[in-house]
């Protein structure tokens, strides 16, 4: 496994091989969510690259950037042991070099759901994974479902920019009692873990009432209010959302495909989940 610290040494080792290529973009501190991701990107590439980057541009000045975590040693060694080829892990410098003032503005999109409790955060999220598809230029790129606007945002900047990359979601990978996995899981205090699974218990309340039938959007989101606020350990939810895809306009009624998501505040830790709400999951759709 190669490890690259700059573009010119990534780019010089990529093109002395050749064959597909799939990249699992990381902001580290791995866990079996991200291996999910190299793990479907190990069997549908020749060649696999893993970035890892904490990207400041997607963290707000208040939000946790100097504290996430990071391990990059223990990282390194779960990635070669899933034959990753190729790490790029630059530093801020090789990423934001003196005067970069280029930016990506995701549009609306990028101002509902986490966007309005994060301000520019998908503009920092889709520069960086603009930059990552020009050193690496990959066929095809893996991200987790758990951020599922992430993923909605990526994707129409492919389209929009016609950036001909492959994406790839991956189903959210969760613990035994449905915490979604995430590196900020770590930030939760034993209490607070234990109470943490209420998130997905909520969505699931939802999806419930979905597939009886239920198409009021605003019953669905009433359903998981009902569940987090059941929840003392949940200091405040942000939003509950009920929303189309791709688009993430919240809806009256589910007419169509669609995504519940939420965020909660517990602690130092924010919580956000979804699960996705297809008709063509439903019995008799086919
Ligand atoms: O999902 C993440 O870990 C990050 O948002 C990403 C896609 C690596 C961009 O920094």
């Amino acid at each position: 496994m190669d490890v690259h610290t700059t573009v010119a040494d990534f780019q010089a080792a990529r093109r002395r091989r050749s064959g597909s290529l799939g990249l699992v973009p990381t902001m580290g501190y791995l866990h079996r969510g991200h291996l999910a991701l190299v793990r479907l990107a190990r069997e549908e590439n020749d060649l696999l690259a893993v970035s890892i980057f904490v990207n400041p541009a997607q963290f707000g000045p208040s939000e946790d950037y100097e504290a996430y975590p990071r391990d990059m040693d223990r990282d390194l060694d779960l990635l070669r042991r899933e034959r990753v080829d190729y790490v790029f892990a630059p530093g801020v410098e090789e990423m934001y070099p003196p005067g970069h003032d280029t930016w990506i503005d995701p549009g609306d999109l990028g101002t509902r759901l986490e966007g309005a409790h994060r301000p520019g955060h998908f503009r920092g999220v889709a520069t960086v994974v603009a930059k990552l598809f020009n050193v690496v230029a990959p066929d095809r790129a893996y991200f987790g479902q758990k951020d599922g606007q992430q993923v909605a945002v990526v994707r129409r900047m492919v389209s929009h920019l016609g950036m001909g990359v492959d994406i790839v979601a991956v189903p959210t990978v969760r613990e035994e009692d449905g915490l979604a996995l995430s590196s900020r899981n770590v930030y939760l205090t034993p209490e607070q873990r234990e109470a943490a699974p209420a998130v997905f218990r909520a969505l699931l309340a939802a999806e419930r009432l979905w597939s009886r039938g239920e198409r009021d959007g605003d019953v669905l989101r009433g359903a998981v209010r009902i569940v987090l606020e059941e929840t003392p350990l949940i200091e405040a939810v942000d939003y509950v959302s009920v929303a189309g895809t791709p688009g993430l306009a919240e809806l009256d009624r589910v007419t169509g495909p669609a995504m519940v998501s939420v965020a909660v505040r517990m602690g130092r830790a924010r919580l956000i989940d979804n699960l996705v709400l297809d008709p063509a999951s439903l019995p008799g759709s086919h």
